[in-house]
């Protein structure tokens, strides 16, 4: 199996390739940090079938598509790449705002107007989008965050109705903390909080089983989804009591 991952330098990206490096596979992994890239090349290639890096900034469209155009036809797309704000009361501005969009939503689209011909082609593919719980409910400090991963939900699910005549499969996989670069920035108490390997590990059984969403871990989706059903008036009573800016 071809598999691409983005966002392969650290974090999630960097562990689905460790889980999923194997002599049936063959590992596309794509970022900016060329030297993390050839670390993890490195670390994996005895055990892996082949691998190839792809260096190249997600938000520099033109490039990108014709890196992702090279690489050709993949079984399996992982859609990583992602970036936060700090979280803060301060407002973010303009030049942040569109940077996070570019790469946590467009750079997907950007992807996906040059492969999603060739799953179509060839009827077949499998396509995870890494949104996020904070797509579900936004506080004060992430409102750009999570905007841009729901956003990516609505993306994704119209993607999946689109193509699943044609055999492709569209996976959301909407997590919760996990330890990363991403988290290691959060400076407040991050509940129901999961090591890598382990939300990997479930991440990847979810997508074996081609779970359409997947949000974990599961209780604090279910409080997310108790908030959720709140009259608004209660839910912001609630939002204003735990956010501290
Ligand atoms: N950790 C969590 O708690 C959590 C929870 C829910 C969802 N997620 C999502 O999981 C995904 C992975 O995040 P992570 O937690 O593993 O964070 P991370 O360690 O910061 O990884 C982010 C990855 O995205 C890549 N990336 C960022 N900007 C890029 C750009 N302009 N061009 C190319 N690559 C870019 C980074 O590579 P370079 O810097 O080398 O380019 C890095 O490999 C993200 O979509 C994130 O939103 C994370």
């Amino acid at each position: 199996m071809k598999i691409l991952i983005t966002g392969a330098s650290s974090g999630l990206g960097s562990e689905f390739a460790r889980q999923l490096a194997s002599f049936d596979n063959e590992l596309v992994l794509l970022a900016r940090r060329e030297q993390n890239l050839l670390s993890l090349k490195d670390e994996l290639q005895e055990r892996c079938k082949n691998i190839e890096i792809v260096v190249v900034d997600v938000t520099d469209f033109e490039l990108l598509q014709e890196k992702i155009a090279a690489v050709g036809y993949v079984d399996l797309l992982i859609l990583n790449a992602g970036v936060s704000l700090k979280h803060s009361g301060n407002m973010p501005t303009i030049k942040e705002f569109k940077n996070l969009y570019d790469v946590n939503v467009l750079s997907n689209h950007a992807i996906l107007e040059v492969l999603l011909p060739l799953f179509r082609e060839k009827r077949s593919g499998k396509i995870v989008f890494i949104s996020s719980l904070a797509s579900l409910f936004s506080m004060p400090t992430s409102k750009v965050y999570s905007s841009s991963k729901r956003a990516l939900n609505a993306y994704a699910e119209g993607v999946r109705y689109k193509y699943n005549k044609y055999g492709i499969k569209v996976i959301s996989i909407l997590p919760g903390f996990i330890k990363s670069e991403l988290t290691d920035k959060n400076e407040f108490n991050m509940p129901f909080f999961l090591e890598t390997q382990d939300a990997v590990k479930r991440m990847i059984k979810a997508i074996e089983k081609n779970k359409r969403v997947y949000a974990f871990p599961l209780r604090f989706y279910l409080i997310i989804r108790l908030l959720n059903i709140l009259p608004s008036f209660l839910r912001e009573k609630i939002v204003n009591s735990l956010n501290q800016t």
